[in-house]
């Protein structure tokens, strides 16, 4: 990407101009093209500065998650070390998709500022409006049967819940399956799509939104009462490539772990993020509905509940309701937020 290698020239030269003519000579293209791609750049919020007889300098640029400014932050071995970026996608999960079909290998990661068709679950659609939040999806290929791949969704939620954690100081709650919670309000939504055989998993499509720094008011009416963002829970402005970084991080970390150890220590992250066990819940699940006391999720991230006559009930997917009141997320005591503040002006 062209862009990419303007920027790494530029901020080669922190403190000073580099001519049209020395980049266009590096990258082998011609002023005109430079000129083109510098307005583009300027266009996404890079101040860029423009003399005729130096050249430009890179004065600031703005918290976009582009591979040049994501992955010199990024301290994972292999995940998200290819970043398929782009501006605007209909969804994030469609383009993994279908590259991930094309060979695309484990870890490889597509991102982009807006999505026209957002998924969410259950055929809902997911609020993608441009630049505040994060749209995400990683391609996976675990060496794994397909009854599994509820694991690996569970997995990536208490990725992003750590993530969440970390970033904010906040403790976040998981709601079965996995969205997660923040004060009771929806912070950040997972859509994982699989692609197997009879006993093989092709590749696990791991679509992540979080949203960051959007504000309460933007949100569309139905969602505006149940829906929050790391913005509206912490009072700041979050850094979304230092968040994006993170939950990285994070999913290397806990899918590395699933594989060598098992859904063991997955399910038992899980519990503890969830608190699911006892609370009274409403659940509808492809058009019934069940009122109960959550049991517990079986070793396949399958939802046990317990009606009120007693009878027990596997629920594999579906929305869950809480009856009784989710806990108020807890602020926890060190300030370990530094560095993931958005950027300062001047912050190249
Ligand atoms: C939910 O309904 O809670 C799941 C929301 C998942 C949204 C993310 S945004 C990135 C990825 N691409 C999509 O189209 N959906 C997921």
């Amino acid at each position: 990407m062209m862009d990419d290698e303007i920027l790494k020239l530029l901020r080669g030269r922190p403190s000073s101009f580099l001519s049209g003519e020395e980049i266009s000579h590096r990258l082998r293209v011609s002023r005109t093209a430079v000129w083109k791609r510098i307005r583009h750049m300027r266009s996404l919020g890079y101040e860029i500065e423009a003399s005729t007889r130096s050249g430009y300098r890179l004065i600031q640029s703005p918290d976009l998650l582009i591979p040049s400014e994501v992955l010199p932050s990024l301290e994972t071995d292999w995940m998200g070390k290819t970043i398929h970026y782009f501006t605007r996608l209909n969804s994030t999960n469609a383009k993994a998709y279908e590259l991930a079909i094309n060979g695309a290998e484990e870890g490889e990661v597509v991102i982009t500022e807006s999505q026209t068709k957002g998924k969410g679950r259950l055929g809902r659609s997911w609020f993608s409006p441009p630049l505040l939040n994060l749209y995400l999806s990683v391609i996976l290929r675990p060496p794994l049967p397909p009854h599994q791949a509820s694991l690996i969704t569970l997995m990536a939620a208490v990725a992003t819940a750590e993530a969440i954690e970390k970033c904010s100081r906040l403790r976040p709650l998981i709601k079965w399956p996995n969205d997660i919670l923040l004060n009771g309000r929806k912070v950040a939504g997972l859509l994982n799509e699989i692609k197997s055989e009879t006993d093989r998993i092709h590749f696990v499509i791991l679509g992540i939104g979080v949203n960051i720094n959007i504000a309460g008011r933007m949100f569309p009416k139905e969602i505006r009462a149940i829906a929050t963002s790391l913005k509206e829970e912490t009072e700041g402005k979050v850094s979304r490539k230092a968040f994006l970084a993170s939950l990285l991080q994070a999913l290397e970390k806990w899918y590395t772990v699933f594989l060598k150890e098992g859904g063991a220590v997955i399910l038992k992250s899980w519990r503890e993020w969830a608190q699911i066990k006892g609370r009274h819940i409403k659940m509808t699940s492809f058009g019934e509905t069940i009122a109960g006391k959550a049991i517990d999720v079986d070793t396949e991230g399958a939802l046990i509940i317990e009606t009120r006559r007693g009878e027990r009930k596997r629920v594999v997917a579906g929305d869950v309701q809480y009856t009784n009141k989710a806990p108020i997320a807890k602020h926890l005591p060190s300030p370990r937020r530094a560095g993931l503040r958005a950027a300062r002006p001047n912050n190249k």
